[in-house]
């Protein structure tokens, strides 16, 4: 059992807090995706579990052991780092083959092993490049399969495919899980994209700021984010200014385009608040012909993604998205219809 567990784990780079008393779990044998902006904490995370990171404050545990202070190389873990850092100076199969050298193995143990990870990762007979002989995504490869051959049971990937085309993303994204849950490695993910981090995860630890904003299952992220933030980071989000106008338990009645809805999830509220932030996502929202003029829509432009196009307009002066299937007529005088109940959630203005 190789949980992680991060507490109250703080980074400080000078200045700059870069964790500020995080708490994280990475469960065994899943795949936990650290979500975020560009600067929000990610890597030194990521290091900070590796061992690369100046922990100024907390502990790191790994399957419930404290190892804050154990050397990086004496931990059960590997990591691919954002910025590859491959030995330039070692042919592709020599950057492969060090960890293995100094693990004991012998040579025709290490071909063998190096041979095997250059072919999952599709890079079968490259071994004797250097890496400036290789295109970025190659060396993203190459770094990705050094980690694979040390075989860890916490795999450490910062950004593994960011320089990746669509397909060998997805190829990628793909042979991942599949080593991860055959070989039930513990693996933490590094990425801003939501897609990736959805598409991929178990869970996923949604950061800003060197802190955890929210953690949960994809689904839980995506259904009931916990803040204005989390619904603008994870899938995309329209938000209208609403007022308050009458609370039921978690439930609240709120105003907003001049409208009473009711049954309306409060996320973040004060209790006493009167202002508030109605979040609805595009593809709850609808069209019809006929309709009160105050919902009239005007179509700025549209944006087409395949299944769906993306109109965005204006509703009552507010910007809106709202996302139709591509074969959807559109009406010649088009008004919003708003959904109704935990379809919408209101969020602290
Ligand atoms: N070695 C360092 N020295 C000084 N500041 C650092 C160092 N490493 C990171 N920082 C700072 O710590 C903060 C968090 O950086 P980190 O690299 O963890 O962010 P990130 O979420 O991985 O960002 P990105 O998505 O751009 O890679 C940033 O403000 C960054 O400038
Ligand atoms: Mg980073």
């Amino acid at each position: 059992m190789t949980t992680v567990a991060l507490e109250a784990v703080t980074v400080r780079f000078g200045a700059t807090l870069a964790l500020d008393a995080i708490d994280c779990d990475a469960p065994s044998g899943r795949l936990t995706a650290l979500l975020g902006p560009s600067g929000c904490g990610k890597s030194s995370a990521l290091r900070a579990v590796a061992g690369f990171a100046p922990i100024t404050g907390g502990t790191v545990r790994f399957g419930g052991v404290d190892v804050t202070r154990v050397p990086p190389e004496a931990r059960p873990s590997a990591m691919v780092f954002q910025s590859y850092a491959l030995w330039p100076h070692m042919t592709v199969a020599q950057n492969i083959g060090f960890g293995l050298r100094l693990k004991g193995m012998t040579s025709a143990e290490r071909r063998r092993r190096t041979d095997r990870v250059l072919e999952m990762v599709g890079l079968a007979g490259f071994g004797g490049r250097r890496p400036d002989a290789l295109s970025g995504g190659q060396r993203q490869r190459v770094a990705l399969a050094r980690a694979l051959a040390l075989e860890p049971k916490v795999l450490l990937l910062d950004e593994p495919m960011s320089n990746l085309d669509a397909g060998l993303r997805a190829q990628t994204q793909t042979e991942i899980r599949r080593l991860q849950t055959a070989l039930g490695l513990t693996v933490l993910l590094v990425t801003h994209d939501q897609d990736e981090a959805m598409a991929m995860a178990d869970r996923v630890a949604l950061m800003r700021e060197g802190r955890i904003v929210q953690a949960g299952a994809p689904e839980d992220l995506y259904e009931r984010p916990e803040s204005r933030f989390a619904a603008g980071f994870v899938g995309r989000t329209n938000f209208l200014p609403a007022r308050i106008v009458g609370r039921s338990g978690v439930a609240v009645e709120i105003e907003v385009l001049g409208r009473r809805l009711t049954g309306v999830a409060a996320a973040d509220l004060a209790p006493g608040a009167h202002e508030a932030v109605a979040g609805v996502r595009p593809d709850a929202l609808g069209l019809c012909a006929e309709g009160d003029d105050a919902l009239s829509v005007h179509v700025l432009h549209a944006s087409y993604h395949g299944a769906y196009r993306t109109l965005h307009a204006t509703v009552a002066g507010q910007a809106v998205d709202i996302d139709l299937p591509s074969g959807a007529p559109l009406p010649a005088e088009p008004k919003l219809v708003l959904p109704c109940g935990p379809q919408l959630r209101a969020y602290a203005a």
